[in-house]
């Protein structure tokens, strides 16, 4: 195989409370990356297609740190071209970075005929999250790799519970971040009242996904307070937004990743309410987002395309 094309689902890591516990895989956005083996003994990233305002010095982006620290781990010092074909929406907390390291390790390892096991593929594609200005987490990236829930049950060694999801109808009103990174406005502590909620809320999210109880997932999701607290700062007319849209239909609604866009989980029937329910409670603040329609799914990394 000279060739490989991977595509990889965009995620929403942290998943309500989960922060960088959870992510849950979604059937679209998805990146898509060509990958070859060259002679050249470097790796190059090609933006010629590419949309999206990507760097093309490898050692600042995502898929380019995740495989120098993949080939340095292997020893070996073959090159690589990596193309993106298919892009998601950079800086808007749906996991484009996670999903570019995640493909460009999974393509590598097809490539190169590595068998690597899926929490080393995570952990090296982890590395890929510096780029993007954030420490290395792995919900994003482990997500992005196996599709489905996930969660992070170890950071050191990295080790990953992945869990089949129900089909999750979600409302994303998409926002970027005008900062590159929202992690710095993390608070460093907690409070024993609010840790005691923060885990009801993570089991309580676990609880519904196995049972497949989209009511009760959305209760979960919506409740947080390590990163919504934080983040939606950046969000103008967030809790109005967010009350419009668990009155307007949906079941639950939270900040997605580092965000700044929002997402909502509703019942089949009441998708295109809650989209423009949405739609009207970011122009009531003057902004018109991309507002999409997509699901949960169980489909991580996968070669679409090889010669
Ligand atoms: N868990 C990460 C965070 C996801 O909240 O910063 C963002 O990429």
């Amino acid at each position: 195989m000279k060739s490989v094309t991977i595509r990889a689902p965009s995620t929403i890591a942290n998943f309500g409370p989960g922060f960088d516990i959870f992510a849950l895989a979604l059937e679209h956005p998805y990146i898509e990356l060509k990958m070859e083996l060259t002679e050249t003994r470097s790796i190059a990233i090609r933006l010629d297609g590419c949309r999206e305002d990507m760097p093309d010095d490898p050692e600042k982006n995502c898929a380019g740190l995740a495989l120098m620290d993949m080939l340095k781990r292997i020893n070996s010092n073959t090159g690589v071209l990596v193309e993106p074909l298919k892009t998601i929406r950079v800086g808007a907390g749906l996991g484009s970075s996670g999903a570019c390291a995640s493909a460009s390790v999974y393509g590598l390892n097809r490539l190169l005929q590595l068998n690597l096991g899926s929490d080393q593929m995570i952990e090296i594609a982890s590395q890929g999250e510096i780029a993007s200005g954030s420490v290395a987490h792995a919900d994003n990236v482990a997500g992005a790799m196996l599709g489905g829930f996930v969660i992070v049950k170890s950071y050191n060694p990295i080790s990953v519970l992945r869990m089949d999801v129900p089909d999750v109808p979600i409302v994303i009103g998409i926002m970027r971040k005008t900062q590159r990174t929202t992690r710095s406005f993390i608070p460093k502590a907690m409070d024993l009242s609010l840790v005691k909620e923060q885990l009801s809320m993570c089991s309580l999210v676990i609880h519904a996904i196995l049972s497949g109880d989209v009511e009760e997932l959305g209760k979960a999701i919506s409740k947080d307070h390590i990163s919504e607290p934080v983040r939606s700062q950046s969000i103008p007319g967030y809790v109005k937004i967010k009350k419009k849209l668990l009155d307007g239909g949906a079941l639950g609604c939270n900040v997605s990743g580092g965000g700044l866009s929002i997402f909502a989980i509703c019942d089949q029937n009441r998708v295109q309410d809650v989209a423009e329910v949405m739609k009207d409670g970011f122009a009531d603040q003057g902004i018109d987002p991309e507002v999409i329609i997509t699901r949960s799914s169980n489909q991580g990394a996968q070669v679409v395309a090889s010669d």
